[in-house]
């Protein structure tokens, strides 16, 4: 280098004796200033020919085949790189030499160990024909696997979106039903309050009226009105009802015991249709915290649309319990009529009835929900129309202490 720049020797001697011109040493120095930088790039790099052959690779490829430099040229990129005999079907090169432009794509070669992002550029010969192609290829392993990363933690928290988007859901959905409940509760017992009195004196009337030596026509009219008078006095008792308060008064239960109670409360229509009972209880049921009042007024539910659904002479209602800490679950089916799927999410809204208006109002299952929700406990149907339906409810052993 020193040498080189001694301005008054046009000439200087090699090692081997030989004179070379001023200028030669500068191409010379220039060639190996480009070598070493060559070499020096971390990326991996190869010149390549028309025919896939090596004609130049730096240090840092060399390195990763675990070759020296030298017994790479000649070879094919594909037998020193992928040890196939063929290029791989994405291989930039070719379509480089194709198209005489840059390409590039990313692939995984275990020989190299790890992710690459390969590019060819071509390379023109002084009449512009495409002689090859610079191929350079970058080792993105780490960002790879970063985005690995990035994409399990992008599908987590797509999964807990959506646990949560359906938690809120449910949530809302609950919100709704206990407004809606509420709402009606207030409406049907102002109506029902207002209704009452005067049906009372409709009735009494009526009852003078029957006393009196009328027509057989008139005494047949009367009764019929009186009929009408009944469903009504009914109907407003039911409304009154929904909206009955309980104790709220959360206490220790034996659901055995509840659900024995209830079905001695229901004995008169399982014997008028003769209805087979089979009980199920699980042996090691515990006392549950709840407010009793509350739980037996579902059961008793449960029971009469049991009793409603099954046809007289044939029907069977089966009764379970069981036990999984720190739940307990109440399953009541039968083998009446089942719920075709379109009511299936109707069932629990107030005044969903499918019953004539002197057999239901469509508040059993709507006052349900609400109680076992305020409980901590779900309810849910399962039916196969025609052939039955199965209720179960699902109640935590423990109370919270704040259920109104
Ligand atoms: N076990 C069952 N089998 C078939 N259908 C049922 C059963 N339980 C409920 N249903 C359907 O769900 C509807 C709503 O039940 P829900 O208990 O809320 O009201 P209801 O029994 O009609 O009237 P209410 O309970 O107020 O007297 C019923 O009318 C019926 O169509
Ligand atoms: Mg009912």
């Amino acid at each position: 280098m020193k040498d080189i720049n001694k301005k008054k020797n046009p000439a200087f001697q090699n090692r081997n004796g030989k004179f070379r011109r001023e200028s030669d040493l500068k191409i010379l120095e220039a060639k190996r200033e480009w070598e070493q930088t060559f070499d020096a790039i971390p990326d991996l790099i190869a010149l390549l020919d028309k025919k896939y052959r090596i004609t130049r690779i730096n240090k840092s490829m060399a390195d990763r085949l675990g070759m020296h430099p030298r017994d790479c040229l000649g070879l094919t990129c594909y037998e020193c790189v992928h040890k196939t005999n063929t290029p791989p079907p994405d291989c930039p090169h070719t379509k480089t030499l194709r198209d005489g432009l840059s390409h590039s794509f990313d692939l995984y070669e275990d020989r190299l160990g790890g992710h690459y992002m390969v590019t060819t550029a071509p390379l023109f010969d002084s009449d512009d024909n495409i002689t090859g192609s610079v191929h350079t290829a970058r080792d993105i392993s780490k960002r790879v696997l970063v985005e690995k990363e990035l994409e399990k933690t992008r599908e987590k928290l797509e999964e807990k979106v959506k646990k949560r988007t359906v938690e809120l859901k449910k949530t809302h959905e609950q919100l709704l039903h206990a407004a809606k409940l509420s709402a009606v509760g207030k409406l049907t017992s102002s109506l029902a309050h207002e209704f009452n009195n005067p049906l009372m004196g409709i009735l009494n009337i009526l009852t003078e009226l029957k006393k009196e030596s009328l027509s057989e026509q008139a005494q047949k009219n009367i009764d019929l009105a009186m009929d009408s008078g009944n469903r009504m006095a009914y109907l407003i008792r039911d409304l009154q009802n929904f909206n009955r308060p309980t104790s709220g008064i959360i206490d220790s239960l034996d659901l055995h015991e509840a659900i024995d109670e209830m079905l001695r409360l229901s004995a008169k229509q399982i014997r008028s249709k003769r209805i087979q009972v089979i009980k199920e209880f699980s042996p090691g049921m515990v006392r549950i915290q709840a407010v009793s009042d509350q739980i037996k007024q579902v059961i008793l539910n449960l029971l009469s649309n049991a009793i409603d659904a099954v046809s007289a002479g044939n029907g069977k209602i089966s009764i379970s319990t069981d036990m999984k800490k720190p739940l307990v679950t109440l399953s009541i089916a039968d083998t009446g009529t089942g719920i075709p799927p379109s009511d299936l999410e109707k069932i629990f809204r107030p005044f969903f009835t499918t019953k004539s208006i002197d057999k239901g109002t469509g508040l059993g299952l709507a006052v349900s929900s609400g109680i076992i929700n305020k409980h901590g406990g779900t309810i849910d149907v399962k039916s196969q129309p025609g052939k039955g339906a199965t209720f179960t409810i699902t109640l935590p052993i423990s109370a919270d202490k704040s259920i109104p």
